[in-house]
């Protein structure tokens, strides 16, 4: 793949430009506002993925947004890698925080800076034209099938059933995703493990009506301060979920793979320095590296109620809500932990409150093998580009469809992510680095290489 050199040379600034033009696209799905922009970037990435060289590139209509399939079987008897990445984004709010607007993409101290630049934008891109340079060169050594889906940042509602429908034109050796971080540029990882995912909203009703807190204020029960109580005892002392049979199915990872993983490079204190705190919090007996891959937590993502406007307003309001995410392990069922939640937060509630609650979404934690064809190549391919050989390591994030793959087509992943930690994906401010740009584009021709050589 030394030969691609040459052409990635001389092509990196459109490259990076279309890129940039992708950016500029505000594919937030879950805004039904940006719809129109949403579809316009489904456009994008066909128009694309044509001019790459890929063939019956089409638009792949669900219930919701467009997935865009493309492919090039050059030898239905060489393996075939299947591509997955997604082109929507999270919203971009609250957008007075940024320090340039979020869908004008600029490029500051060698970082990409948009909404999507590493979430997936950036990163699934690197894919187009790593098969542009391949498919040019005539060094696409097996076969390739896209997948880009619109609907990941609100839970693939409908990506299970295009899948279903479609199982033997999505048949494939590997599915190839860009959607996870290293762990630094000079320390490459490729990650084995995901958390699930349980993301409900729930409703607390005091009074049927907005009442003058000064002449009803003591009498009757604010349901924004009995949301806080509720919210409150979801944890005890120690930081554990405080609801009965929550770790019930946890998979207890053994002292030995923990002992391993502990090896990974972390500094604790420069994490406390990069996010400007004086102290970490998380459940009792685990390492921060722990809490954030091997074991499940419960988080407010949003809490809101009452007046918010300009200067005060005296209210006691009807109604109190919030929004909570519950991080998964393996093993944990997310419909058993939705239900487990329901169940619970209804049983705590005072009776001087109504409550609803709503599930939104939700899929199951995923564990990558290392011991495939596929992962070997993927280690391969980062040790020949970054020159040191890549930790397997878990994340906290969630993929949900990794399973929904393993399961519908009975084919396993791997997550060749080349973003950082630090890129503030879901934030403001969200970059990607050209360097893990250009990085990206460069390694995956020999994962390929290398996936085709060693599947003989
Ligand atoms: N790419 C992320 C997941 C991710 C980020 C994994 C960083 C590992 C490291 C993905 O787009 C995402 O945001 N997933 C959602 C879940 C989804 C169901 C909305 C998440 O993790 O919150
Ligand atoms: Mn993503
Ligand atoms: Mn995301």
């Amino acid at each position: 793949m030394e030969k691609l050199q040459p052409y990635f040379e001389s092509n990196k600034q459109r490259f990076l430009d279309e890129l940039l033009d992708l950016l500029r696209i505000p594919s937030v799905s879950a805004d039904p506002k940006f719809k129109d922009d949403v579809l316009r970037t489904a456009e994008y990435v066909k128009a694309k993925l044509l001019a790459a060289g890929a063939e019956n590139v089409t638009l792949e209509q669900t219930k919701g947004y467009p997935v865009v399939y493309g492919d090039k079987i050059i030898d239905p008897k060489l393996p075939t890698v299947l591509v997955y990445g997604h082109y929507d984004v999270q919203p971009a709010d609250p957008y007075e925080l940024w320090h340039s607007p979020p869908f004008e993409p600029v490029i500051k101290d060698g970082n990409i800076y948009a909404r999507g630049s590493a979430d997936d934008k950036g990163q699934m891109y690197m894919h187009v034209k790593a098969f542009e340079m391949m498919l040019k060169n005539n060094s696409l050594p097996c076969n390739v099938k896209f997948m880009i889906e619109g609907e990941e940042e609100v839970g693939s509602e409908n990506l299970e059933t295009y899948v279903k429908a479609n199982t033997s034109k999505l048949k494939s050796d590997v599915v190839l995703i860009s959607d996870t971080s290293i762990i630094a540029n000079d320390t490459p990882s490729i990650t084995t493990g995901l958390r699930g995912l349980a993301y409900l909203e729930v409703e607390v009703t005091g009074p049927n009506r907005d009442l003058h807190s000064g002449v009803y204020g003591g009498a009757v029960a604010n349901p924004i301060n009995i949301l806080c109580d509720m919210i409150s005892s979801l944890h005890d002392k120690d930081r554990k979920v405080n609801i009965p049979g929550f770790y019930d199915d946890v998979q207890i990872v053994s002292d030995s793979e923990r002992a391993e993983m502990a090896k990974a490079p972390f500094s604790l204190s420069e994490y406390e320095k990069d996010l400007d705190v004086n102290e970490v919090l998380g459940e009792k007996g685990y390492s921060t590296t722990e809490r954030v891959s091997i074991r499940p937590t419960l988080d407010v993502n949003g809490i809101w109620g009452g007046y918010i406007g300009q200067g005060a307003k005296t209210v006691l309001p009807s109604k109190a809500y919030a929004k909570v995410s519950m991080r998964l392990v393996p093993n944990q069922s997310s419909e058993k932990i939705t239900k487990l939640f329901e169940d619970h937060f209804k049983s705590i509630a005072p009776k001087y409150v109504k409550v609803k609650v709503t599930n939104l979404h939700g899929g199951e934690a995923a564990v990558t093998p290392t011991d495939t064809v596929a992962y070997k190549a993927a280690s391969k391919a980062m040790e020949k580009t970054f020159g040191k050989a890549p930790i397997p390591q878990r994340t906290g994030g969630s993929i949900p469809i990794v399973t929904m793959f393993e399961r519908v087509l009975n084919t396993k992943s791997v997550l060749f992510g080349f973003g950082l930690d630090s890129d503030s994906i879901h934030s403001p401010n969200e970059h990607y680095g050209l360097f893990n740009y250009y990085k990206g584009i460069e390694t995956i021709p020999y994962f390929f290489q290398y996936f085709t050589e060693m599947s003989k």
